[in-house]
């Protein structure tokens, strides 16, 4: 009983109970650590608003899924009717189920901005690396969330997109036929496949996302949030130690989420009463048909989250391998003749290229659509370490790095456009370029983000009350 805190007989009940928790478990000191003096820089803008917002609509998804699961069947033969059921005849079924639907592309809309707001002011960057790659991790984990998801109502587009998906495993040497075999758990996508993909969808990888959820907020509150400016709040402080630009979360914050809160419930009620297929883009057409293995659709292509990277393994073609391998005997000649490197080193480049270059042209083309689809996610965890731009934030980086962030953006719409269309000669060519670009952008960072005049950063943060 060492370290039992008393409080007066005469204190009220609220202060006793809390008191006697206390005692118990650190309740007043995570809400302060974490809310009432956790001190956030007090410039935020717009694009801070997205953090809550994916934590908000991750509680939706999970309570809606909870309702969902007491009705649903993960059975091939009523999966479909069973989500007919909750559309047409539970109570408040359809609502339910349109939250869950909807949800699941304000999720990739929310974290897509999310993340673009680290890119643009540098908030992956040191000492929030590690916030980053949690950041990554959920991202990666939310992919297989939608896309296990997306086979339970087995629709036309569930089954076919999975059946495409999982083939693509099928390239991968040595490994991939039974690796295929055992994510589906049969030869074709089928019951087995249905019912693996619902314990994940339901348990297995919720789990994970939560734990990752926690340990990325744990790990921004241990450095502390980036802010629009990317200058360090910490580096100014006032005698009791608190950040002179930062502000207690809560209320400040708390508050102020609440507007992008009532923001977003206003577009997201708008779709969900108004336009819950939006244009086919968040339900698509063809899963309102029940999944027939026996007929093929003629034009299967995944949600609108996906076709980015869809795009790019389309992308991929044995044409296209060629132009790979011009890129990896550039990359090695410059490692060999510009980069400050001993001659073992230069040796090993060499000889890396070599190795590459023979896979490239031993292994066909659909295993390195594969090998970049995935590279293009992987690629965002080593972010940290490619910028080597003197200042974080793009408010103050020369101009044109701004024009190229814009280049980017459009460039993954383009290729988000491409991937929802039919294939194309003409497609096919600018997804190509698309995915260079996309590659060439993060691959050739740790040189162009040296390169121009950066602007002066300011010692404190610019802060216009409003
Ligand atoms: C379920 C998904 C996610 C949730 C619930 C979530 C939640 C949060 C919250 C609440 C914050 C603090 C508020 C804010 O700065 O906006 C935050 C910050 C941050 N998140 Fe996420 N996040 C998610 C996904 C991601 C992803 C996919 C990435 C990047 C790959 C990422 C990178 C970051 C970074 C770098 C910060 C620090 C931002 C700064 O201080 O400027 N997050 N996140």
């Amino acid at each position: 009983m060492a370290d039992f805190k008393e409080i007066s007989a005469d204190a009220p009940m609220a202060d006793k109970a809390l008191n006697w928790i206390d005692n118990r478990f650190p309740l007043s000191k995570l809400y302060k650590e974490h809310l009432s003096e956790y001190y956030a820089p007090k410039n935020f803008n717009f694009f801070y608003f997205f953090g809550s917002l994916a934590l908000f609509v991750l509680v939706i998804q999970i309570l809606t899924g909870i309702f969902l699961v007491m009705h649903y069947k993960p059975d091939a033969s009523v999966a479909f009717a069973s989500v007919e059921y909750i559309m047409r005849d539970v109570p408040w079924g359809w609502l339910i189920r349109y939250m869950h639907s909807t949800g699941a592309s304000a999720f990739f809309i929310v974290v897509y901005l999310h993340m673009f707001r680290g890119l643009i002011y540098g908030s992956f960057r040191k000492p929030r690396e590690l916030v980053w790659l949690f950041g990554c991790a959920i991202f990666l984990a939310l992919m297989a969330e939608a896309f296990m998801g997306y086979l339970l109502p087995w629709g036309q587009m569930s089954y076919w997109g999975a059946q495409v998906i999982v083939n693509l495993f099928s390239a991968i040497p040595f490994i991939g036929p039974d690796l295929a075999l055992l994510i589906r758990g049969d030869y074709v996508v089928g019951d087995a496949t249905l019912n693996r993909f619902f314990s994940f969808h339901v348990i297995a990888v919720p789990l994970v996302l939560l734990g990752l959820v926690v340990a990325h907020i744990i790990a921004l509150h241990e450095v502390g949030s980036n802010n629009p400016d990317g200058v360090e709040i910490k580096a100014h402080k006032d005698a009791q130690g608190r950040p002179l630009d930062g502000i207690p979360f809560h209320p400040y914050y708390t508050v102020h989420d609440i507007v992008g809160v009532t923001g977003f419930l206003l577009v997201f009620c708008a779709i969900i009463f108004f336009a819950p297929e939006f244009g086919g883009y968040f339900l698509e057409y063809n899963n309102f048909i029940p999944a027939d293995p026996l007929k093929t659709p003629a034009h299967i292509a995944p949600v609108w989250y996906f076709t980015p990277y869809y795009s790019m393994l389309r992308a991929i073609t044995s044409e296209m391998m060629y132009a790979l391998i011009a890129c990896v005997l550039a990359a090695a000649y410059l490692g060999a003749t510009k980069a400050k490197l001993n001659s073992t080193f230069k040796g090993v480049v060499v000889g890396a290229a070599v190795v590459a270059v023979a896979l490239m042209l031993a292994i066909d083309a659909k295993f390195w659509g594969v090998v970049v689809m995935g590279g293009a996610v992987v690629i965002l965890f080593f972010l940290p370490w490619l910028d080597r731009c003197a200042v974080k934030s793009i408010r103050f980086r020369p101009d044109w790095h701004v024009y190229l962030y814009a280049i980017f953006v459009v460039n993954f719409f383009v290729l988000g456009y491409l991937g929802m269309q039919p294939p194309s000669a003409i497609g096919e060519r600018v997804s190509q370029i698309g995915t260079l670009f996309y590659f060439g952008f993060f691959l050739l960072m740790p040189w162009w983000s040296t390169l121009g005049e950066t602007k002066p950063v300011p010692d404190r943060v610019n802060f216009v009350a409003h």
